[in-house]
């Protein structure tokens, strides 16, 4: 099963071509990213409209070397699959339409693959992971907990009630003016920090449950960084190390949550495997606190390299196949959406439109 797989649902355009083997080996057998991060530097964030456009510039070449790079033809493919959301609607269209129009020119059926479940697949672009395994998504645009049960099936535990994590670093880097992105340019400030020296809050903590808050954290630390007279570099390193332990012991903590929910609800599964995807989860110390979580739970730690944790389109092109398998394939009108949650249960319960708990971050 050789699938074509395109995303452009946030800062990161990409093409990949992903073979899946019938026991679950897969062969990734060329991928493009593209990144936009110089296009968005200057605004410290990303902007929809720039991301839209650049998208929409680079995709059919991405294509094409693509297909080239894997010495294949589009009549090679066994099906086109796009992200379709949730994101950046402008951005999401540029992939899909892109999909589309391959799709149809060619005769090759269309997977609309919703991009979270592309972050839930992407352990499985390493090894033939079995189900059911845990995950933890910590991204720009997302900080959830979730419980892949098979292909199509995922029940999510909780997610974040205002900030996703790396947003909290994003806009932490930003008011320290550390640079954009800001949670690689907060790391490495942390590095010669003191964590104790200014005292954060420690958001949720001991509180029973398995959803995040990282917005007054984020409040925090602005106002020390704000209250500060003239902050010297040390300070700066001071202040971005506890938010860095912050978020990291919150991370752990909620997830060892997860850990132990997890070990109920299946106790026949003997090896559980904790995965973590998304572009926070190249964060050291986090990753080190997730390790030293899971290892007292006993789960082991899954951490696919980091070209597979961020934004790509192996994952997408792989959500695509294990689609395909199960014989599911979409109309060519199928729509970009903005949002749109993993688990059919949190999408009957959420209404589309809302902020912060019922919001795009849901
Ligand atoms: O998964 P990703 O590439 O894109 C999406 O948001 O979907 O994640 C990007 C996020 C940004 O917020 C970025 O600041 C954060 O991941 N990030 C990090 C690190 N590297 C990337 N946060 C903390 N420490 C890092 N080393
Ligand atoms: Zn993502």
């Amino acid at each position: 099963m050789t699938v074509l797989g395109l995303e452009s649902s946030c800062d990161e355009s990409a093409v990949a071509i992903v073979r899946r083997h019938p026991k679950g080996h897969v062969d990734v057998l060329a991928e493009r990213v593209l990144s936009q991060d110089a296009a968005h530097a200057p605004f410290g964030g990303v902007v929809p409209e720039i991301a839209a456009r650049a998208h929409a510039e680079v995709m059919d070449t991405l294509v094409a070397e693509t297909l080239s790079q894997a010495e294949l033809k589009l009549e090679d493919m066994d099906a086109i699959a796009a992200t379709s959301g949730p994101g950046l609607i402008g951005g999401v269209m540029a992939a899909l339409m892109t999909a589309k129009g391959l799709a149809l020119g060619s005769g090759k059926p269309l997977i609309a693959v919703n991009h979270l479940e592309g972050h839930a697949l992407s352990p499985r672009l390493v090894e033939p992971l079995a189900f059911p395994y845990l995950l933890l998504l910590v991204s720009g645009g997302h900080t959830q907990l979730l419980i892949a049960e098979a292909v199509g099936r995922y029940r999510r535990l909780g997610s974040t009630l205002d900030d996703a994590a790396g947003e909290a670093f994003d806009k932490t880097a930003k008011v320290m003016g550390l640079g954009f992105p800001g949670g690689p340019a907060l790391e490495r400030a942390a590095e010669a920090g003191d964590a104790e020296r200014f005292a954060l809050p420690h958001p949720l903590q001991g509180r029973p449950g398995f959803d995040f808050s990282f917005a007054g954290l984020k409040t925090a630390a602005r106002q020390i960084w704000d209250g500060l007279n003239a902050p010297n570099e040390q300070d700066a390193a001071n202040l971005a190390a506890a938010m860095q332990a912050r978020i990291a012991a919150s991370l752990a903590e909620r997830t060892s949550f997860a850990m132990d929910h997890f070990a109920e609800a299946y106790p026949e599964a003997d090896a559980p495997v904790l995965v973590v995807a998304g572009g926070v989860a190249s964060n050291r110390t986090i990753r080190r606190a997730l390790d030293e979580a899971a290892s007292a739970k006993g789960f082991r730690l899954l951490a696919p390299p980091i070209k597979w944790c961020t934004d790509n389109a192996a994952m997408i092109a792989l959500a695509g196949a294990e689609r395909f398998i199960l014989g599911e394939t979409d109309p060519l009108d199928a729509p970009a959406r903005a949002r749109w949650p993993l688990d059919a249960a949190s999408a009957n319960l959420q209404p589309a439109i809302g902020s912060g708990r019922k919001g795009p971050k849901a």
